[in-house]
């Protein structure tokens, strides 16, 4: 069975405008790609799984991309190899061909995350790693406050972290990511420290559970995040942040290997 996601024949539907529309304010960031190294470690062919255009991917390893939209599969670099056309939950190779596997920011996209996780686990010799945001905690962070329906979007859409690692079974490991305060890859925690970053219709572009919440709750949120900024009452609760280097929140590595056979 060949399954699809929600989103269209190939997952196009909707991506278009996101693809174009997110790429300056969604670039890998140095300081998270170095966790994913980690977690991969001497891995040598990985695959990526939802690989979108390409962020996280090492020229220091021999990577195949899984990527079931065409206009992401375009918008790849040249300097990538070509992704293959699948989805995660029928992944098209061998028991064991690969080291290592990621899939990073793309399982709350998937039709059927469990049955991906286990064929990600079955084509994996080592580790399979996971870039993801933990539900529990999405909503503890700021934001929550202004645009509570963005959050509880975004809580919705992810898999519990329990879930992930009983999907993936083995051993495991889960790991909150620091989110640098000046960080490249632009998900709404990025600018924890940087509020005035989200009144940028094309930085909330960039982070796909805007998409979901009507003109209201956007022309709400402007709203009022601006009067606070204004008057100071966001300083006041959150200023802290501005300096802070770095900001323990949704954003966690869940690291999977198989149990000695
Ligand atoms: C938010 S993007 C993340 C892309 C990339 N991994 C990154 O970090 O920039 C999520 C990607 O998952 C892909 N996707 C959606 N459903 C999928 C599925 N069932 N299997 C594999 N990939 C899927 C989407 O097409 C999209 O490119």
């Amino acid at each position: 069975m060949n399954v699809r996601t929600q989103e269209g024949s190939a997952g196009d539907v909707g991506r278009t405008a996101i693809g174009s529309g997110r790429a300056p304010f969604r670039r890998p960031d140095t300081r998270i790609a170095r966790f994913i190294a980690e977690a991969l470690g001497e891995a040598r062919t990985v695959l990526n799984v939802g690989a979108g255009t390409g962020s996280y991917e090492s020229a220091a390893r021999e990577v195949t991309a899984v990527e079931p939209s065409r206009s992401m599969r375009e918008q790849r670099p040249p300097r990538l190899g070509r992704a293959v056309d699948a989805v995660a939950e029928d992944l098209p190779f061998a028991d064991g061909a690969f080291d290592g596997s990621m899939t990073l920011l793309s399982l709350h996209r998937w039709s059927d995350v469990t049955r991906g996780l286990r064929e990600m686990r079955r084509v994996t010799r080592g580790p399979v790693v996971v870039l993801t945001h933990a539900p529990e905690v999405v909503r503890d962070f700021w934001l929550y406050a202004y645009a509570p329906e963005v959050l509880d979007t975004e809580a919705r859409r992810h898999p519990r972290i329990e879930d992930i690692a009983a999907a993936l079974g083995g051993s495991g490991t889960v790991l909150t990511v620091p989110i640098p305060l000046d960080c490249t890859d632009g998900f709404n925690e990025a600018y924890y420290g940087r509020p005035e970053m989200l009144l940028d219709p094309a930085a909330r572009q960039g982070c796909s559970a805007w998409s979901f919440v009507d003109d209201g709750v956007r022309e709400r949120f402007d709203e009022k995040l601006r009067r606070d900024l204004d008057s100071g009452a966001w300083d006041a609760h959150h200023g802290h942040l501005r300096a802070q280097s770095a900001y323990e929140g949704s954003l966690v590595l869940v690291r999977a290997t198989p149990d000695p056979a």
